[in-house]
């Protein structure tokens, strides 16, 4: 017996911190994706393993995990899932991922919600996407402390995801040809999160001004997307940026970046998702090839994220 279930990553347009205070943000799902193949196993333990991250886990329930190769991180969200929802019985788990790790591209989330899927098609449960979404959530946030279901949301159902508190919209929007992603590796995003909340006490009144200015960019970027108004989504996508530095994400690296993609033409670039490392966003249709081009050869990690209308799949 066994199943196969895959979900995409994401990247955040405009909203992220703002959103971990109730405000609205935008998500768009990529056409980078995490699969997770379970088996029955004969033997006495689960194993986990995964090639492309070189990692491998014994796990039984009287020694609990021992890791064999690779390191623990987003493990994790598996194990968590497991524990979750799936008993004893051993089973041989298989993770494939094409999402760099630890970039602010949503793989935990897509690993969590791939796993769900899986789990629940290996017990012939019967699910709904809103029921794998809210349960990835849960998983997101045992494992992380903190965490929007801004992530889980946008893997599991794909598209471009508006969320505004706990209601979700998909949106329309042309992201086709557009969007170049620069990565470093990240600070882990409860570590960011914790950041954020701090300097929120120090300055509760000037934080949360930038907090409902950064909501007013986002849903005035919703706006912008459904007429498909390039330059000024550009413009709003720079403005959103300004404010990330202001509460205290941004980095010289991510700085760096972010005007290198300017410098090459993107109508707008800025951080996405949890900031202090991890990702920029750079937005620029048709000009996507000069702006990878400029970052690879100024040394940078980057690629090219075109939008996934796929959420999760079995
Ligand atoms: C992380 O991808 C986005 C943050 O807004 C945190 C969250 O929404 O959970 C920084």
């Amino acid at each position: 017996m066994g199943s196969r279930a895959s979900a995409p990553g994401k990247t955040i347009l405009f909203g992220e911190h703002a959103v971990v205070y109730g405000k609205p943000a935008i998500a768009l799902a990529i056409d980078k994706r995490a699969t997770i193949t379970i088996r029955e196993s004969h033997k006495d333990y689960t194993r986990i393993k995964s090639d492309d991250l070189h990692l491998e886990a014994i796990l039984t329930p009287e020694t609990g995990l021992k890791l064999k190769k690779g390191e623990i991180g987003i493990l994790n969200y598996i194990l968590k899932a497991l524990e979750f929802y799936h008993d004893s019985t051993p089973l041989k788990i298989k993770l494939e991922i094409g999402i760099p790790i630890g970039a602010g591209l949503g793989s935990s989330a897509a690993v969590t919600v791939a796993t769900i899927a899986a789990l629940d098609k290996y017990h012939e449960r019967k699910t709904t996407l809103t029921s794998i979404a809210k349960r990835a959530h849960r998983v997101e946030l045992e494992v992380q402390g903190a965490a929007s279901p801004l992530d889980t949301s946008t893997s599991t159902h794909g598209g471009l995801i508006y969320l505004d508190k706990e209601k979700m919209d998909q949106i329309k929007g042309d992201l086709k040809d557009s969007l170049v992603i620069g990565y470093t590796r990240s600070e882990d995003t409860a570590k960011m999160v914790k950041l954020v909340k701090e300097r929120m006490k120090r300055h509760p009144k000037i934080m949360n001004l930038i907090m409902d200015t950064i909501a007013h960019i986002t849903r005035k970027a919703r706006k912008t997307l459904e007429i498909n108004d390039k330059e000024r989504l550009g413009e709003l996508m720079n403005i959103n940026q300004g404010l990330l530095d202001a509460i205290g994400v941004n980095t010289q690296s991510l700085s760096e970046m972010i005007y290198t993609s300017r410098e090459a033409g993107a109508l707008g670039s800025k951080i996405t998702g949890a900031g202090g490392g991890g990702s920029i966003i750079a937005y620029s249709p048709n000009r996507t090839r000069q702006i990878l081009e400029t970052l690879t050869d100024r040394g940078y990690n980057a690629m090219k994220a075109d939008p996934s209308t796929k959420g999760v799949l079995t």
